[in-house]
């Protein structure tokens, strides 16, 4: 693809300025490191990289979809749209654009190709894969349903394409609870995450549902971190603390918590709650982004690094846009997609 003059051109010294401004406004208030914000000279350094990400996207009719929990540096400089796994997933099936770069983790990249098939997915980075989407094999799926025949087939959508073949229906944390509830099966069978799978059984009871839940052992190595001793610790620290814990948290953790929901649903709720401090359960990505959109809330240091989604950066979407290694286009086998975008559908049907 020519994209040659582009990449060899110096930005324009004003344009450039101009997006270190940009830059600045979006990320004045989130921490660049710990305890340092971003500053317009942090901005200076990292505005001729966006821009050029900007410019090769109009080129080459690319668009950029984040996950929350990237760098601030790329959810603000040069994300198209960004959100959680469900509206990242609705954002690629609508979208025209002939390249879909998405900074996130491979199965966002897959679900997004499986949806949009003649597009040209490209990952910054392969190895960005996902504890959970790594725990479970469509063979040992395929085992798992043979020892509870009958039972529906849920896939949490952090799992591999031929996982979500394997399936009846995909969900994500923002829409598990509803979709459960509407399958017509009394027995379900859902992977990979058993933590959120035990979730899920205690809020089906709760609700006065009798389904009963099976699920395979993967867990988010980031939120298995976190205990329900830590939230009692930090409540003594901090009076008023109100916390906030996404559903791949233990049990004992979603029930010591104030709110519990997906990265948007967190987002959201956080905008519209007052408190003297916040702590947050998830990954810090998300943090940096509630810091950029709610001035003047407090966070305490509570959040953890996702090893996978920090694997994307600016310079590796450049690159991607540039040159991509064969590796980072995303491919995803004919028959695995269709049936996969069977469970994607359903889902989309049933969430509605
Ligand atoms: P969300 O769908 O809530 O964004 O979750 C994705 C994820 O990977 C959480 O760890
Ligand atoms: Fe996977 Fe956990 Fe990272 Fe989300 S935070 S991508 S579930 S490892």
């Amino acid at each position: 693809m020519d994209v040659g003059p582009l990449v060899a051109a110096e930005a324009p010294a004003a344009a450039v300025e101009r997006e270190a401004e940009r830059l600045f406004t979006a990320l004045m208030h989130v921490d660049c490191r710990p305890g340092t914000r971003w500053t317009l000279e942090h901005c200076r350094e990292i505005a001729p990289l966006t821009w050029q990400i900007n410019r090769l996207k109009e080129r080459r009719n690319a668009i950029v979809l984040a996950h929350s929990y990237v760098d601030a540096e790329i959810v603000y400089g040069v994300a198209d749209f960004k959100s959680d796994s469900y509206a990242l997933a609705l954002e690629a099936r609508n979208s025209d654009a002939e390249v879909i770069v998405f900074a996130g983790v491979v199965f966002m990249a897959e679900t997004a190709k499986i949806l949009k098939p003649r597009a040209t997915v490209l990952v910054p980075d392969i190895a960005s894969g996902c504890s959970l989407a790594d725990s479970l094999t469509a063979p040992e799926l395929r085992a798992l349903k043979a020892e509870h025949p009958g039972a529906a087939v849920v896939c949490y959508i952090n799992s591999s394409a031929e996982v979500k073949a394997e399936s009846d229906v995909c969900v994500t944390s923002g829409n598990a609870l509803r979709i459960l509830e509407r399958l017509p099966e009394r027995r379900i069978l859902f992977v990979p995450d058993r933590i959120m799978a035990a979730n899920l059984q205690r809020d089906l009871r709760a609700r006065g549902s009798d389904k009963q839940i099976f699920s395979s052992a993967g867990t988010c190595l980031v939120h298995d971190q976190f205990t329900a001793a830590g939230i009692a610790e930090e409540r003594a620290r901090f009076p008023g603390l109100y916390v906030v814990s996404h559903p791949e948290c233990a049990p004992e953790v979603t029930a010591a918590s104030d709110f519990v929901g997906s990265t948007q649903a967190m987002m959201d709720h956080v905008r519209d709650t007052d408190a003297p401090y916040f702590m947050m359960l998830t990954e810090c990505g998300l943090v940096s982004r509630l810091q950029a959109e709610n001035a003047g809330k407090r966070f305490i240091g509570s959040c953890r690094l996702c090893p996978y989604m920090k694997l994307n950066s600016l310079a590796k979407i450049r690159d991607v846009l540039v040159d991509p290694a064969p590796d980072q286009v995303i491919e995803v086998d004919v028959e695995v997609a269709r049936a996969a975008k069977v469970s994607i559908d359903r889902m989309f049907d049933l969430a509605a």
